[in-house]
């Protein structure tokens, strides 16, 4: 029996990296993954992939950033497929520097994009969570949400927001069955890590105890599992999947 079969699974920042992992790997246990993102050729392409490993998913190019972009998009969601029964809150940048060197535009956008913006999908998908009294909801924090990062003070506090949020949502949604976890990667193989310097990649590779970094699918597989039936008395907990770095 596969995990997530016949769910609606909605996943933010899903065209690449971590979220089409996840997106991909929520297909693959029988969940209609509906990719959100910027672009809607790159959207298509993430879709087409799913759909070509012959499984189901669909599409819409929207900005986290806009709550009527993200409350148009669920709308037509809840239109098409009645219930939306998950929500990854993925999407995320960084614009890392010093704090001495960082522009107010680069701690403004940061925190934008990662705290606002999935505090406006929560905020978007709660009036229907609450009605289906059923939903599951999962937001891609950081390890540098917990212990901090010089040169991120704005990535830092904008995931250290996420998981401050996470714990809020899940105490305000429980007694309507919605769960609200956090998943906090640590150092993972994405286009977002393959443009640090080398020295920062081997810093990151020597200190992390399992002396690798992490896959998306790593990722992912705890995704499954949070979203699954298997985690229905977890919430308001942020997991690391990170190879031990931060104990
Ligand atoms: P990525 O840069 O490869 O993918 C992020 C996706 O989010 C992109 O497709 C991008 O277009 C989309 N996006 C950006 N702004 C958006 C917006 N305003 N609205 C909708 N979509 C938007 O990044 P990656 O590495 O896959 O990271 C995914 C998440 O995992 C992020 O939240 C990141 O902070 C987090 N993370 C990543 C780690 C890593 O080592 N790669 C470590 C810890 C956390």
């Amino acid at each position: 029996m596969k995990r997530l079969e016949n769910k609606v699974a909605v996943i933010t920042g899903s065209a690449r990296g971590i979220g089409f992992a996840i997106a991909s790997a929520f297909a693959s246990e029988g969940a209609l993954a509906v990719v959100i993102d910027l672009f809607q050729d790159a959207v298509d392409a993430s879709v087409g992939q799913i759909n070509d490993q012959g499984y189901k998913a669909a599409g819409f190019a929207a900005d986290v950033t806009d709550p009527q972009s993200i409350e148009r998009t669920f709308a037509e969601i809840l239109a098409q497929h009645t219930r939306i029964d998950i929500l990854v809150n993925n999407a995320g940048i960084t614009r890392d520097n010093l704090i001495m060197k960082m522009s107010e535009e680069d701690w403004d956008n940061v925190l934008k994009v990662n705290l606002k913006g999935t505090f406006n999908c929560i905020q978007k998908i709660s009036r229907p969570m609450m009605k289906q009294r059923e939903g599951v909801i999962i937001n891609i924090a950081s390890v540098i949400g917990i212990s901090g990062n010089a040169g991120q003070a704005n990535y830092a506090a904008s995931k250290g927001g996420v998981i401050a949020l996470t714990k809020s949502a899940a105490k305000e949604f429980a007694s309507r069955n919605i769960r609200v976890n956090a998943v906090a990667p640590g150092f993972i193989q994405t286009e977002m890590t393959a443009s640090l310097p080398e020295a920062v990649i081997n810093n990151y590779l020597d200190s992390i105890p399992l002396k690798r970094g992490g896959t998306a699918a790593d990722v992912a597989n705890l995704c499954i599992f949070l979203a699954s039936e298997d985690a229905s008395y977890i919430t308001g907990q942020t997991i690391n999947v990170d190879g031990g770095l931060i104990m």
